[in-house]
């Protein structure tokens, strides 16, 4: 999807995503000392606006002027600074060192399109500081629910650890179980979730 299909996804919902953070981004960034955040493909912000309640110096930073839009506002409406930027990840480079915590949640794209963000969001990782990755897992096609069913914009454990390099030290990298609520009941989505941290 181009950055205009993103706009609309987004005009026509209230919010396309849920209004609080990925379990995963939770489950992994709650006990981390604060510091500076970045979100990369941010979308509304779920993730960001979550780290900046707790007192993260967040940046949210997506290609949908209309997502980062809904960024501000939501960011407004409950109390808490952010900082978000509007920008292409394909040409944007985030401050090299400059985050105590990278997130990455749910970007979907090629494989040659997805390396260099990755790449750079390796990078960005200060000293002591860490990444967060979760994207629909390939094995959700056949073995769980919902998401894309295009093969090309999935990932897999070993594909995203690949792509980060060796900057970083892997913590976690493994096919995550996450449960969803739907109309038929609770359902089993598999995500492709990564962690790793610079070493100091
Ligand atoms: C599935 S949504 C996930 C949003 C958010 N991370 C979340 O989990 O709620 C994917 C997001 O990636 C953004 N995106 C895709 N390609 C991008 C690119 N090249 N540069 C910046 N944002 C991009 C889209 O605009 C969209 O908001």
């Amino acid at each position: 999807m181009q950055a205009a299909e993103w706009d609309d996804r987004y005009r026509d919902a209230e919010l396309v995503w849920s209004a609080g953070p990925n379990m995963f981004v939770e489950q992994h960034c709650r006990d981390l000392p604060v510091g500076r955040a970045i979100d990369l493909a941010a979308g509304e912000g779920r993730n960001a606006i979550w780290l900046a309640e707790r007192g993260w110096d967040a940046t949210a930073v997506d290609y949908s002027s209309v997502a980062i839009d809904k960024v501000r506002q939501i960011a407004e409406r409950r109390g808490v600074a952010i900082t978000s930027e509007v920008a292409d990840l394909s040409v944007y480079e985030p401050t090299p060192g400059g985050y105590d915590l990278v997130v990455v949640a749910y970007l979907q794209l090629v494989d040659d399109e997805l390396t260099p963000i990755l790449r750079k969001a390796a990078a960005a990782v200060s000293p002591g500081g860490r990444l967060v990755l979760v994207s629909h897992d390939l094995t959700n096609i056949e073995h769980g629910y919902g998401g894309p069913q295009h093969p090309s914009v999935l990932t897999t454990p070993d594909q995203v650890v690949a792509a980060i390099g060796d900057a970083l030290t892997v913590d976690v990298a493994e096919v995550a179980e996450r449960h969803v609520q739907t109309d038929d009941g609770r359902k089993t989505a598999l995500d492709t979730l990564v962690v790793a941290h610079r070493s100091t």
